[in-house]
């Protein structure tokens, strides 16, 4: 059985001002009338419909509705801070099973094929089973620099899985040119499938500081009902670290399986607009938005009419309490701007 564990503590204030402190992007309704982490224990249901899922103790209620809406079942470990997502992985692994083969995913990514995402994970099982750290790549686009690459070496004799030659986490632009150039490399999905012992004997080796606040923290779990509360003064003690500098690109017995589907980790809200079918002009428009004479537009308004006229390049989105209008070649620059007004989250 894969045991599917959801990392829902990500904070996304690149989408300002759908993404907040109180709602980070996970949370708020983007597709339809889902969220991201509905569609994602949606999609990994088919794998396992009892999921877990690490999230802040704030998100608590928010966590355990969209688990209800999905009809998935299972339970929550809440973390009292952020420290990143080797803790929040250390801690699934030491609160699961040592043999429990775990599939750690992000709440926030969208990937529309669910039934090739399954039959892809399913492809790692034995790499696992087998002691390694199975990674999911995906083919790249551009160099960015805000992604994991993957350099894939010879088979490692199960199923479709390569062993992986060197892993090389958020590069600087030159270097993710360089990669792009060589050849060879795909861009790590951010999906870990990995048995829970592996794991923590990695940590054990690479990061046992983290290791050992988390067993600390959980070793003092307080348990209501299927919540699972790390214990604060432990856990706030811990390094925060992601899981990719911490373990990922020092370990040697990774292994990488192939993604050939769509996946978009919906990190900016250029990302979004994809997600949206294009008119004749290229504008893209959701919930009550439209536009006249306008290109390259995205509106994303939910709650009231929002009309573009003669717009070029543009980003509008529209929340009850906060207006966002940039131009398209500054999604990234989201964050800064909400880091520099200290706006919330
Ligand atoms: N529970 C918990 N606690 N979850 C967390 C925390 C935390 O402290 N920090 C982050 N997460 C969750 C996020 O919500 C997200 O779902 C996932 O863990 C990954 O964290 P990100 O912060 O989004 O990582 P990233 O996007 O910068 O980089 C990772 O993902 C890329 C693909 O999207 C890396 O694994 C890259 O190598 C990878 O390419
Ligand atoms: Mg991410």
């Amino acid at each position: 059985t894969i045991h599917p564990v959801l990392l829902c503590g990500g904070s996304g204030t690149r989408l300002w001002p759908l993404s907040r402190k109180a709602l980070p992007k996970q949370f708020a309704p983007l597709i339809g009338n889902k969220s991201l982490l509905q569609l994602t224990l949606e999609r990994l249901s088919a794998l396992n419909r009892t999921i877990t899922c690490v999230a802040s103790e704030d998100h608590r209620f928010l966590v355990r509705e969209a688990m209800e809406n999905a009809r998935t079942e299972g339970r929550q470990i809440l973390e009292p801070m952020p420290r990143n997502t080797a803790a929040a992985m250390a801690a699934a692994a030491l609160l699961a099973e040592p043999d429990d083969l775990l599939l750690f995913a992000p709440a926030d990514h969208h990937i529309p094929d669910a039934a090739l995402f399954a039959a892809t994970v399913r492809e790692g099982v034995d790499a696992a089973l087998a002691g390694r750290i199975v990674t999911f790549g995906v083919a790249p686009s551009f160099p960015s620099t805000a992604y994991g690459y993957i350099e894939a070496a010879g088979p490692t004799g199960h199923g479709e899985s390569r062993v992986v030659a060197r892993f090389v986490e958020k590069p600087t632009a030159s270097v993710a040119e360089s990669l792009i150039l060589h050849g060879g490399y795909c861009w790590n999905a951010g999906i870990f499938l990995v048995q829970a012992r592996t794991l923590v004997a990695a940590l054990r080796t690479h990061a046992p500081d983290i290791l050992a606040a988390c067993e600390r923290a959980a070793a003092a779990v307080s348990v209501d009902g299927s919540f699972l509360r790390l214990d604060r003064e432990a856990f706030e003690g811990c390094r925060g670290e992601s899981i990719d500098y911490a373990v990922l690109e020092k370990h040697a017995g990774v292994a990488v399986v192939r993604f050939e589907g769509t996946w978009s980790d919906v990190g900016s809200w250029n990302a979004v607009a994809l997600l949206h079918p294009a008119d004749d002009a290229g504008n893209r428009l959701s919930g009550m938005a439209s536009a006249l004479r306008s290109r390259n537009t995205f509106v994303h308004a939910p709650h009231r009419p929002v009309v573009a006229l003669g717009t070029e390049d543009l980003i509008i989105v529209d929340t009850p309490d906060a207006v966002l209008v940039a131009g398209a070649g500054c999604a990234e620059q989201v964050a800064d701007v909400v880091r520099m007004l200290s706006l919330e989250g």
